[in-house]
């Protein structure tokens, strides 16, 4: 597989005099590709049905004449002015019902219908005129669906859309929705909450305590459902007039739809990756990390997701928007250290990219985003990520091409096991996804190159460790296709807590055929009420009481079974901290006859193929291996066998 870079531009920003220029200026860095378009549907359709699309079929023939390929983003994460006097109801609502106002972007609601007509009115338009464009070699749906908390609306639209989802989810004999159906699956007996009708049924917002679990697990479940239809649209659309791949591009831990669902519909997953941001923002690291990496990273954080995305894309998939300087949006925007726009860019590469494109082009001198950085200044001097973008296209024409090896480990990442956990945490600040981080983080200290499987996943053969921490909800299928696997299988705490409705499955969780444990009661726990484990490491936050047959792995020193296994599968009934997580994994290593290594912190390595790669993330030079990295150092080397062990 070739690498390609690429970077985002706006040439409706600009005079159309630099166009030109620009594109040259590209090509001669080295750049493939060139995403425009996505914000653009104020310029395109200024007033109703007054289409304006010269500046764009000009801006398309300028730079794919220059040589590039165009990436062209559908307009709809920023709807323009006119089109919400027309669609008062179209904007989104906030947890307090209030709609949210126009004057930034993502300001709509996925559940109107109105608005959904206006979008497949555009993007057909835009379909119509660039489908066959062969400049045109790609295509984006929206920008970063979820992106400033835009999933859930509390709208009436969304109102209306829940009821009929819940109509067509609970269903009675004829077929028909069956109120009855649904009070018994979400316990309504309790606090008298049952319904008479599902028109009755409102959002789950604004109750005087806490809403049922079942009822906001549901509402979840449709807002991701609305996303995934609404971004359907889109691409049936274009499907009927392109042949050219369609992407869209997803961010940081934003949890709340099922990529995978949204994925299966795309040809590639891409996401944007803005490694000093998510570090302040969301990684959720103790100031002390964050200090130590401010200016390179959390150094998991970009490589959990693009394995993750890799997932989503089913092996195809791109850095949309890679940060290049210092962003605007996070409590502090550090500068990267020298070197990092770099390390980031390999990075990316190692987990099996196809593509990275730099956001963006040149700082705008305006409106939100003066403060974000671009490959240029306001002024068209180049900034300095400019020159190590240069450096990484001189580097990957110089590259072999590989193809990613299977790994041999495999963690499940599951978006309806996250929408689980945000109903029911059970504990300030536990969340599922900063379980699976904690996993994630422990087998790359490991030196394990992992992949990413949904929880849809039944085929898990090749793989010698499967690990599936915190899936509230599994189905059957799961759990057979588990117990069944060759692999050694690690489970995680609430594994099978709850059952398709959130309530407690009797038998107890997690049962899973062959593997007699039963989680018979849990707690969360105080950060500052950690319990050491006998060999090592604590657990901390959350723990559960562990019952059955199978052999006792770990006990805690207050003499409660922690770690409990039969043959090849293998639970843990708690939240470890980062040693006891290395070791527990390690020895699971050990038996599945997986080598790992010892890393010290930010120091990583990449399987890929048949290259390995090290990164450092540190401010300092590190030793490590035998080898010597720089501060945001990469290495590659050559390894002679695949990582795949088939
Ligand atoms: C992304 C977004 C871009 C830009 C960028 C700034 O979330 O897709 O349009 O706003 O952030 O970092």
């Amino acid at each position: 597989m070739k690498r390609t870079l690429g970077t985002c531009y706006y040439p409706e920003h600009w005079p159309r005099e630099i166009w030109k220029d620009d594109a040259r200026r590209m090509v001669e860095l080295g750049l493939t590709w060139v995403r425009i378009g996505e914000f653009s549907w104020g310029q395109l359709e200024p007033a109703p049905g007054e289409y304006q699309f010269d500046w764009l079929d000009d801006a398309i023939e300028v730079l794919g004449d220059a040589g590039l390929r165009v990436v062209l983003g559908t307009p709809t994460a920023t709807p323009p002015r006119w089109l919400i006097d027309r669609h008062p109801d179209m904007l989104a609502g906030d947890v307090e019902g209030r709609p949210r106002k126009f004057g930034s972007r993502r300001h709509y609601c996925f559940s109107h219908e109105g608005y959904k007509t206006e979008c497949a009115r555009i993007v057909t338009a835009m379909a119509e005129r660039y489908g066959a464009n062969p400049h045109v070699a790609a295509w984006q749906t929206d920008n970063e669906y979820g992106c400033h908390d835009t999933t859930i609306s509390y709208s009436n639209a969304a109102r209306h859309a829940f009821q009929d989802w819940l109509r067509a989810r609970y269903r009675g004999d004829g077929n028909d929705g069956d109120i009855s159906a649904l009070n018994k699956a979400w316990g309504n007996i309790f606090w008298s909450m049952d319904y008479d009708d599902f028109d009755q049924i409102d959002l789950p917002n604004l109750t005087v305590t806490e809403p049922n679990p079942a009822h906001s697990l549901a509402f979840r479940r449709f807002s991701s459902d609305q996303v995934v239809a609404f971004n359907r649209l889109q691409v049936d659309i274009l499907r009927a007039h392109t042949d050219a791949p369609i992407a869209h591009n997803y961010m940081g831990r934003i949890t709340d739809f099922d990529h995978f669902a949204v994925g299966s519909d795309l040809d590639i997953a891409s996401w944007d990756s803005y490694p000093l941001g998510f570090l302040e923002d969301r990684v959720g690291a103790d100031d002390a990390w964050q200090r130590r990496f401010s200016r390179q990273g959390d150094p998991d954080f970009q490589a959990f997701h693009h394995d993750l995305y890799r997932a989503v894309g089913r092996g195809r998939w791109w850095v949309m928007e890679q940060q290049p300087g210092p962003v605007n949006w996070a409590p502090y925007n550090p500068a990267p250290l020298l070197g990092t726009v770099r390390l980031w860019s390999w990075e990316a590469f190692a987990h099996g990219a196809e593509a990275v494109c730099y956001f963006r082009w040149r700082q705008a001198p305006f409106a939100q985003e003066q403060m974000h950085a671009g490959l240029l200044r306001p002024d068209s001097v180049e900034a300095p990520g400019f020159e190590e973008a240069r450096r990484v296209a001189t580097e990957i024409a110089d590259a072999p091409e590989v193809e990613q090896g299977r790994a041999r480990v495999a963690m499940i990442f599951d978006y309806d096991a996250d929408a689980a956990w945000q109903v029911q945490p059970h504990g300030q600040g536990l969340s599922y996804f900063g379980l699976v981080f904690d996993w994630y983080k422990a087998m790359r200290g490991l030196g394990l190159s992992l992949d990413i499987l949904p929880a849809s996943n039944r085929d898990f053969s090749g793989y010698d460790l499967i690990a599936a921490p915190g899936l509230m909800h599994m189905s059957d299928g799961l759990k057979a296709a588990l117990a069944a696997t060759e692999a050694q299988v690690l489970l995680g705490p609430r594994s099978a807590a709850r059952d398709e409705d959130m309530s407690i499955p009797v038998p107890l969780p997690p049962d899973i055929a062959g593997l007699d444990v039963i989680v018979s009661r849990v707690e969360s726990l105080r950060p500052d009420m950690p319990v050491a484990l006998e060999s090592g490491g604590n657990l901390h936050l959350y723990r559960e009481v562990l019952e059955g047959s199978a052999e006792v792995l770990e006990r805690s020193v207050d003499g409660l079974a922690v770690v409990m296994g039969t043959g090849r599968l293998c639970y843990i009934g708690a939240w470890p901290d980062q040693d006891a997580l290395r070791r527990i994994i390690g020895q699971e290593c050990e038996i599945a006859k997986i080598a790992t290594l010892d890393l010290p912190d930010g120091v990583r390595v990449r399987d890929c193929g048949t290259e390995r790669f090290w990164f450092n993330y540190n401010s300092e030079a590190v030793s490590v291996d035998g080898l010597t990295l720089d501060a945001a150092g990469v290495c590659r080397q050559t390894i002679s066998a695949p990582s795949s062990s088939d």
